[in-house]
């Protein structure tokens, strides 16, 4: 059922656990999070970069195809289809593809430039019912080109950004995309609980969460953490089980070069690392 994510946010913030943003790649992957979700009876939110949308041939395909698999597949747990880190011109192109939520990442912005962009997106998302995520404070890693520094989010500027109304707020507190490093310091709990105090029922969003430990998720959902954000863990177990097929040769033995074939066992890995995220989270059963 495809919905805004703003009422399983709002849930998820009550009742202290996390809705998983599982970014998508291609039909495949989004199959897999979709009947992973169904499954669990948890709900979902669909991340979809600015590069990923352009690979699967742009955002109206994304959502079309998430639409049709929706319908077919007879999802009925609540399901977002979210632009991920966009740009202005990218969030108004997912507005009008159908997307029923969007992340306008104005942080490398100066702060009264990323409050008037966050705040006109604001009104256009809910006039039309979307759900809208803003950030302040830069993500480090790399995704899509750009790399992000890592910093901790000025508590006080996260507030001025809550306030503009967005459903859901990220704010850098010492995580990264990617892998993280040997000499990673860990997530920034200080920085995380004195945004909490100042946004309050604000659900907050945890980008980078593949491979941070699992207490330190835990942790950060106690702490006001709704969402959290996921996509290399999945890439990392699927390239790893197809890699594992084709040096066994499986793509060699009879019919076993068939895409449905050689995809499979990717596919089986990408399940089974969403439903460790959704138990971890929190989300199983909160459809
Ligand atoms: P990871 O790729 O580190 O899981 O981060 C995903 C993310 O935060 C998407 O915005």
């Amino acid at each position: 059922m495809l919905v805004s994510a703003t009422e399983m946010l709002k849930k998820a913030k009550e009742g202290h656990y996390a809705v998983g943003q599982i970014n998508i790649n291609n039909l495949e992957w989004t199959k897999a999070v979709l009947q992973t979700a169904q499954e669990l009876n948890s709900p979902v939110i669909l991340g979809v970069s600015e590069g990923a949308g352009k690979y699967m041939g742009g955002f109206k395909t994304v959502q079309d195809m998430v639409a049709a698999l929706d319908e077919e597949m007879k999802i009925t747990v609540p399901v977002a289809t979210h632009l991920d880190h966009g740009t202005y011109e990218g969030c108004y192109k997912c507005i009008k593809a159908g997307f029923t939520s969007i992340m306008f990442d104005g942080s490398h912005y100066p702060i009264d430039e990323n409050i008037a962009k966050t705040t006109e997106l604001v009104h256009v998302a809910h006039q039309l019912g979307l759900s809208i995520e803003a950030e302040v404070g830069a993500i480090g890693g790399e995704e899509d080109g750009v790399i992000g520094r890592g910093e901790c989010a000025d508590p006080d500027e996260c507030k001025q950004i809550a306030d503009l109304g967005v459903d859901m707020l990220a704010a850098g507190i010492g995580n990264i995309h990617g892998k993280y490093p040997a000499d990673w310091e860990g997530l920034s709990f200080e920085t995380l609980d004195a945004i909490q105090q100042k946004t309050g029922i604000m659900p907050l969003v945890l980008h980078g969460g593949s491979g941070i430990p699992n207490e330190m998720v835990k942790k950060a959902i106690t702490l006001g953490v709704s969402k959290v954000n996921v996509n290399t863990e999945c890439q990392l177990a699927f390239a790893d089980a197809v890699r594992k097929y084709i040096e066994a040769g499986k793509d060699l033995e009879g019919k076993g070069f068939d895409p449905r074939k050689l995809l499979a066992p990717g596919v089986e890995a990408i399940k089974a690392t969403v439903k460790e995220k959704f138990e971890l989270f929190g989300s199983v059963g909160k459809a």
